[in-house]
């Protein structure tokens, strides 16, 4: 069943980067949700792990190198989630497929907020820092 409804106005944040990272990661979400088997919910599993952490690493990056001024907060966020994927994908890796998909289902609203506001913040201080970057060089 399909758990995470992409919605374009909503979630897409006209950042190239962020926006095909995010559609993947919907992909995931769904790819489990509809997952019937066991092992192939496990193996999904284990792949939005090391997709989240690889797409959270990203964002950590454009944030320093950009100087997003609520890099701290956001981190922070990223963080604690991928301190819950580690403790669920364990339980997960150990059989406990219920608890999994409990927890997946509740991504979709976690998704659709922070893309709303710690990403959507981040989407538009790097479209206004590269507007910037453009307006100095038709400038000169
Ligand atoms: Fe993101
Ligand atoms: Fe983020």
């Amino acid at each position: 069943m399909t758990l995470l409804v992409w919605q374009e106005d909503r979630h897409r944040l006209g950042v190239d980067a962020m926006d095909e990272t995010h559609l993947a990661f919907a992909d995931l979400v769904n790819r489990l949700g509809e997952a019937t088997d066991p092992a192939a919910f496990q193996a999904l599993f284990a792949e939005l792990s090391a997709h989240t952490e690889a797409h959270f690493a990203e964002e950590d990056r454009l944030m320093a190198e950009s100087g997003f001024p609520a890099l701290v907060e956001h981190r922070g966020e990223h963080r604690r989630v991928l301190g819950q994927i580690a403790q669920i994908g364990e339980r997960v890796a150990r059989g406990r497929i219920a608890m999994g998909r409990a927890w997946v289902a509740e991504l979709p609203s976690w998704f659709d907020l922070h893309a709303a506001s710690m990403d959507s913040a981040l989407a538009a201080h790097l479209k206004k820092a590269s507007i910037g970057i453009a307006e100095k060089a038709d400038v000169s």
